[in-house]
């Protein structure tokens, strides 16, 4: 298998993007850890994908933390972050301590994951950012910050890191548990209108990610991409 005797870890593999980057990964023949704050969500994670996998329990806001995770699974092969963050609200209305925090959850977490992850020369780090990051929308101009600062940071890390691979998947809108905050009815007029303006017709799978999650895991000429997979929002005018 593609991915025999490799090793991944899934930063947020117990939902979504994460879950089924974990399943795809497990299903190409890697070990696959996946790690997140809920022991809940991730025992259940692994329950559906199949006890072959193991559980790590950690939080991206702490240095400490993600210092244990890379000490338990050793030297990994590839590593992919998925936690969200940004701060939602239009800038007049949110509070600066707010925005600090919406950084801190994913951009800063990002960063300290580059710092701390422990991944084999060759092996790659891949962050999953977003279409908003060159798409921005009233409302979610932080989310846009966030996912655009991580395509540079990326990018950079790419040089800085080389032979480690580094590179980034920007989605379109994904139908995951991430939307479950929001109303039943907004989301479902959120997903109706999107899929409706979409050249596909439909909002995206969280598998739909993964497979090019596991395709950067195998593809050793990829390193410094930003990979857009958003059912062609980039080509709406
Ligand atoms: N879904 C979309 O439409 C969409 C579109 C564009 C970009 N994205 C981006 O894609 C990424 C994945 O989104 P998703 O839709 O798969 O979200 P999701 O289903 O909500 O999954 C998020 C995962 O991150 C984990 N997580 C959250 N905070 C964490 C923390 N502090 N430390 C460790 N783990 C943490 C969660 O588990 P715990 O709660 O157990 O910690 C969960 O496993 C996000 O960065 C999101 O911004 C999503």
């Amino acid at each position: 298998m593609r991915l025999e005797g490799q090793k991944v870890f899934v930063i947020g593999g117990s939902s979504g993007i994460g879950l089924e980057t974990a399943r795809l990964a497990r299903d190409a023949g890697a070990e696959v850890f996946i790690g997140s704050r809920s022991q809940e969500k991730l025992d259940a994670a692994a329950a559906d994908i199949g006890n072959s996998v193991r559980t790590i329990r950690l939080d991206v806001l702490s240095d400490d933390s993600l210092q244990a995770a890379f000490a338990a699974s050793g030297t990994v092969d590839h590593v992919v972050f998925t936690p969200p963050g940004g701060t939602v609200g239009k800038i007049r209305e949110i509070d600066t301590a707010a925005v600090l925090q919406g950084l801190d959850a994913k951009l800063v977490a990002a960063v300290r994951t580059a710092k701390y992850a422990d991944i084999r020369e060759g092996g790659s780090l891949t962050y999953i950012t977003g279409q908003f990051a060159r798409r921005p929308m009233p409302g979610i101009i932080m989310g846009a910050a966030v996912n655009a600062a991580i395509d540079a940071i990326g990018r950079g890390l790419a040089v800085e890191l080389a032979p480690t691979r580094v590179n980034m998947i920007s989605p379109g809108i994904i139908d995951t548990p991430l939307h479950a905050r929001m109303p039943d009815e907004m989301r479902e007029g959120m997903m109706k209108g999107a899929a409706a303006r979409l050249p596909v017709g439909r909002v995206g799978r969280p598998e739909e990610i993964g497979m090019m999650a596991v395709q950067i895991m195998e593809n050793e000429f990829m390193t410094g991409a930003i990979v857009e997979i958003d059912g062609g929002a980039n080509v709406l005018m």
